[in-house]
């Protein structure tokens, strides 16, 4: 039959949330191609919907509801997928009956079949998902998923409800993934996982594998995302330091600077212990820079902690900080917790944080300026490409040559908020 006389399939996704949920929805995308949809770039083209959720904080979860209201009478078929629907379930479906389905992270790979099966909720735990694998092919920068889920608890995070117990992917999966990846063209690896140094497999701990990742030919850079102060230990940190494709930036989530807080949270770190991995860091990744993300108003925060969240973070001079005010997420431990902080505090100071950490991004940004710095060229843009420095801070070039896929010296001559704008040197 003439494939062309069959009726196109068109499917929109939409994502929220972290690195793993956009890493997800490329894997769904790709499933729907090979199940003939052509993924469309607009909601309203689209004759079926994927919303790919997020639930880390009430923010996320308000967005999505009031986007998937918007298609209550659309007549096109919704799915939605990702953590919220691990959490919600049926109740999704009750709540909006024109959904379709709801179905978990551990259920993505049957996303293709159940589109046309009529009212389905698939949820809850797969033994069958760590079986599947689809990789990125056709990136420069490629995300692999080396770990699934989180088993640490922390008490404020729904994490381990929704992402389901850590599992590590077999070494000889992780590899031929990248090798495939890395032999269709992908130069850049992001190895994901939410507890991503906790990684092992029998005998193969994170460092083990990045040392195996760093011997696939073709792959010129390797970044993870996020490791956890708590699995960090000294020797991660020197091996991460003597393989020149790890790029020197850390992400180090600290969430607070209060001993007392850091307990509350069961981080398994203290404000010491976290500042000695920041020395070894330091002293053993040449050139490299810190980032890290911070949660304020965490039950019984009282001004005092909230000035050791300043002082810690001023002491190390992270690059760049992602901060949040504290959501109340139903299930967790800290949700129980009496002595919640009042949001107009919270934001008060949250506000206030995010004002230390733009002075600071500022000033270590200004010690660019007429450096030469390499930069990986992978994105088009108007009047140019933009790319990234080996620490992987964002570099906007303008140029009328072909750089993109290139690895090109750059030198900076301006400096924006958060990125950097530079010219090839002649
Ligand atoms: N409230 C606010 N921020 C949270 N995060 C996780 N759970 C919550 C919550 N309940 C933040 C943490 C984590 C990041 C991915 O999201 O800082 O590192
Ligand atoms: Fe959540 Fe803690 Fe696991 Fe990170 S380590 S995903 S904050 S429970």
């Amino acid at each position: 039959m003439d494939k062309n006389a069959q009726p196109q399939k068109l499917a929109y996704i939409k994502t929220f949330g972290c690195q793993m949920n956009f890493h997800d929805s490329d894997i769904i995308a790709e499933l729907l191609r090979q199940a003939d949809f052509s993924i469309v770039e607009k909601a309203d083209d689209a004759d079926t919907i994927i919303f790919n959720t997020c639930t880390v904080r009430d923010h996320a979860e308000n967005k999505f509801y009031s986007e998937l209201g918007r298609y209550s009478k659309s007549g096109k078929k919704i799915v939605v997928a990702g953590c919220l629907s691990q959490i919600e379930g049926r109740g999704l479906m009750r709540r909006a009956p024109f959904v379709h389905a709801v179905v978990g992270p551990q259920y993505i790979y049957e996303i293709p079949s159940i589109i046309d099966a009529g009212k389905v909720v698939l949820t809850g735990d797969n033994p069958e998902f760590y079986l599947n694998s689809q990789p990125s092919v056709g990136k420069l920068s490629a995300s692999v998923n080396i770990m699934y889920g989180c088993s640490r608890f922390c008490s404020y995070c729904i994490v381990p409800y929704t992402r389901g117990k850590e599992v590590s992917r077999k070494p000889e999966d992780i590899y031929n993934e990248i090798n495939g990846i890395a032999q269709a063209g992908a130069r850049e690896i992001i190895l994901l996982g939410q507890n991503v140094n906790a990684y092992r497999y029998e005998e193969t701990d994170f460092a083990a594998l990045l040392k195996m990742v760093a011997k696939i030919p073709g792959i010129s850079r390797i970044k993870f995302l996020s490791p956890n102060p708590a699995s960090m230990t000294d020797r991660q940190i020197r091996e991460i330091g003597s393989i020149p494709k790890c790029v020197p930036h850390i992400h180090l989530p600290l969430q607070s600077g209060s001993d007392r807080i850091l307990k509350l949270m069961k981080r398994g770190y203290n404000s010491k212990t976290y500042m000695k991995k920041v020395e070894k860091i330091e002293n053993y990744i040449k050139d490299a820079i810190l980032t890290t993300d911070i949660i304020v108003g965490f039950p019984t925060e009282t001004e005092d902690d909230f000035r050791q969240t300043l002082k810690i973070v001023g002491d190390v001079g992270f690059f760049n900080s992602f901060m949040f005010c504290y959501s109340k997420r139903r299930g967790t431990e800290a949700s129980l917790m009496e002595s919640q902080v009042d949001t107009e505090l919270s934001k008060e100071r949250l506000a206030r944080l995010m004002e230390f950490q733009e002075k600071i991004t500022a000033k270590k940004l200004t010690k660019y300026k007429g450096r030469i710095v390499s930069v990986f060229v992978d994105k088009r843009k108007k009047g140019g490409f933009s790319g990234r420095t080996r620490q992987d801070i964002v570099v906007n070039i303008e140029s009328d040559k072909e750089l993109f896929g290139k690895f090109v010296p750059i030198e900076i001559y301006e400096i924006s908020k958060h990125t950097l704008k530079g010219r090839e040197i002649a």
